[in-house]
């Protein structure tokens, strides 16, 4: 395992088998990663020993396997607490994605609570995956959905922001940082506002994780949602952080097996923290993949990752800000490592292929974020976004292959 006093990207490369590939017989250079990040070999074994060795279905069992399995799949979420700083292991809900994580408290805390008049406030940055959820509990209830607009460097109008947010707002949502611009919202502030007025706050946290160090008890959110696939872990396992004196009263979201306490025709006695929230066999392989991903995060270190992924930033931003005819969709001052960009004379569909020849691995398309595509007027864009593993030569990779693509379509 890494132990880097210096940040050693080749070190770190060297754990991650998927970087060694050729694409279409050049180098690998994946930039893919706000989509989802590739997996260091600490991870994949840790999935490979449990399902060689110490596989057995968890919190029912008497025999040595589930025994051993319940406790490799709780530590997991000791190691989550202690990633975001929850004060206690009764706050971590083991979900299936931030996608997930979002319509459980849109379903159980939400719609229990919200009545016509009511409002939920969002922003126009969200991803999809926080908007429709709201949107639909809206619908259900007859509350209404609130949007506070965002400037033309991608910043959220935070006097807007205040504007909007009132005695009718029940809970604001808003991404900690923006999928498809980068930027960096200033969610402390936000919080704090919200709370100023009693309103509760969710925080997307699914493009932070991987970037910046959370925690929970200095946000003073109310809810706070990620991924394990963007944070060099498994698909399918996500978390829910929710204060326990709010999740403790939300009802089950979904009924069945390890939420209960008890189970009669006539009564169902539900399940203590946070397995209420944890109907059925979990993902107990996802869950300590994502413990060992969050594991190798820490050996390394958020903070020196941060700084190497914001070297990479700046870097890819003045070399692509060279480049004729290209113009980059977001430029707030506080931003993670990724580049939204588009071609004057090339759709980003056609540069995502053109990069791909040049084994250089980029997001194209809406990004899941149609309203932002629609503020800048654009259908889609190319999107380069950066991990703890990328190099300076894969900047320059990139910058190559996309002035190649301009030389190709002029
Ligand atoms: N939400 C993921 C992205 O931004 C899939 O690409």
């Amino acid at each position: 395992m890494n132990n880097v006093a210096q940040y050693d990207v080749e070190s770190i490369r060297n754990d991650f088998p998927i970087l060694g590939e050729k694409i279409h017989g050049r180098p690998l250079v994946y930039l893919d990663n706000a989509a989802s990040s590739q997996h260091p070999a600490q991870v994949i074994n840790a999935i490979k020993e449990l399902y060689e060795s110490g596989y057995s279905n968890i919190h029912r069992g008497v025999h040595q396997l589930s025994q051993d399995a319940t406790k490799a799949y709780e530590n997991a979420r000791a190691t989550v607490r202690g990633f975001i700083h929850a004060d206690c292991i009764h706050e971590i809900v083991f979900t299936s994605g931030t996608t997930e994580s979002i319509n459980l408290v849109a379903q159980s805390y939400a719609r229990p609570l919200l009545k016509k008049g009511d409002e939920i406030l969002i922003t126009h940055m969200e991803h999809h995956s926080n908007i429709v959820p709201w949107q639909m509990v809206c619908e259900q209830t007859g509350a209404e959905l609130k949007v506070v607009p965002i400037s033309d460097r991608g910043e959220l109008e935070l006097d807007c922001f205040s504007e909007l947010l009132c005695e009718r707002t029940k809970l604001v949502a808003v991404g900690h940082v923006s999928n498809a611009l980068g930027t960096v919202n200033p969610i402390k502030r936000i919080i704090d506002m919200a709370h100023a007025l009693n309103v509760p706050v969710l925080v997307d946290g699914a493009q932070a994780v991987p970037h910046i160090p959370v925690n929970v008890q200095d946000l003073d959110c109310d809810f706070y949602a990620f991924s394990g696939h963007k944070l060099y872990g498994p698909t399918g396992i996500g978390v829910l952080y929710g204060k326990e004196n709010i999740l403790s009263k939300m009802p089950p979201y979904k009924g069945g097996g390890d939420m209960i306490l008890s189970v009669s025709f006539e009564k169902t006695e539900y399940n203590a923290l946070p397995y209420k929230f944890e109907a059925g066999t979990p993902n107990i392989a996802g869950a300590i993949g994502l413990g060992a991903a969050i594991e190798y995060v820490q050996n390394i270190g958020l903070g020196a990752i941060a700084a190497h992924e914001h070297g990479l930033l700046e870097y890819a931003t003045s070399k692509l800000r060279q480049i004729d005819g290209l113009r980059i969709i977001g430029e707030a001052e506080q931003k993670a490592g990724l580049v939204s960009f588009v071609l004057d004379q090339v759709h980003p569909h056609d540069i995502g292929t053109m990069l791909d020849m040049e084994g250089v691995a980029i997001r194209t398309g809406h990004h899941c974020a149609q309203p932002v595509m629609e503020y800048f007027k654009v259908p889609a864009t190319a999107r380069a976004s950066f991990a703890m593993y990328n190099t300076f030569e894969e900047i320059d990779v990139l910058a190559e292959s996309i002035n190649k693509t301009i030389g190709m379509f002029s």
